[in-house]
């Protein structure tokens, strides 16, 4: 009977940790190359600068539009968005969805494990553009 306990809690260990990891499941090595579809347009890390696109460091809770110096469009002024792993997901999957009149250009990423790998890459960069 003790043995069955046992192997029932071990069990329930295995799975929470792999529920654990379902929920954060980006892989940031895999989102850097997902990142490479990205970099036409925005840069990320200590040297990044706006260009075509605004920089992306400290994304994770950041406002939308809220680079200074960068021209946004009225469109992502307006909507009230504070960038984080939902928002983030449902931006990228298809832009013109999420903000209607968003001047990113960018067809979007249909595949959920490219929007989660592409987050954990850029959620590892704080406002600095270091590595957490
Ligand atoms: C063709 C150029 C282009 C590509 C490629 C592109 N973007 Fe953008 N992105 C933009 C532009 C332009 C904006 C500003 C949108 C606006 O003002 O409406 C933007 C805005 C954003 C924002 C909001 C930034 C902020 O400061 O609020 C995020 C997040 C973002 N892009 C992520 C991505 C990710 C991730 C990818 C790759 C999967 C990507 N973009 C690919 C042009 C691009």
């Amino acid at each position: 009977m003790k043995s069955v306990t046992r192997l029932a809690l071990a069990a329930g260990v295995v799975f929470t940790a792999m529920a654990g990891q379902a929920i954060a499941a980006g892989d940031p090595a895999a989102g850097e190359k997902v990142f490479n579809k990205c970099k036409a347009c925005h840069q990320v890390g200590e040297t990044a600068k706006n260009a075509v696109a605004p920089e992306l460091n400290g994304i994770n809770g950041r406002k939308a539009a809220s680079v200074e110096g960068y021209t946004y469009s009225d469109a992502l002024k307006g909507a009230g968005i504070t960038w984080d792993e939902a928002a983030f997901k449902e931006f990228v999957k298809n832009p013109k969805a999420k903000v209607a009149g968003t001047k990113m250009v960018f067809p979007g990423l249909p595949s959920e494990a490219d929007q989660d790998n592409v987050w954990a890459y850029l959620s590892q960069f704080g406002a600095d553009g270091k590595k957490k």
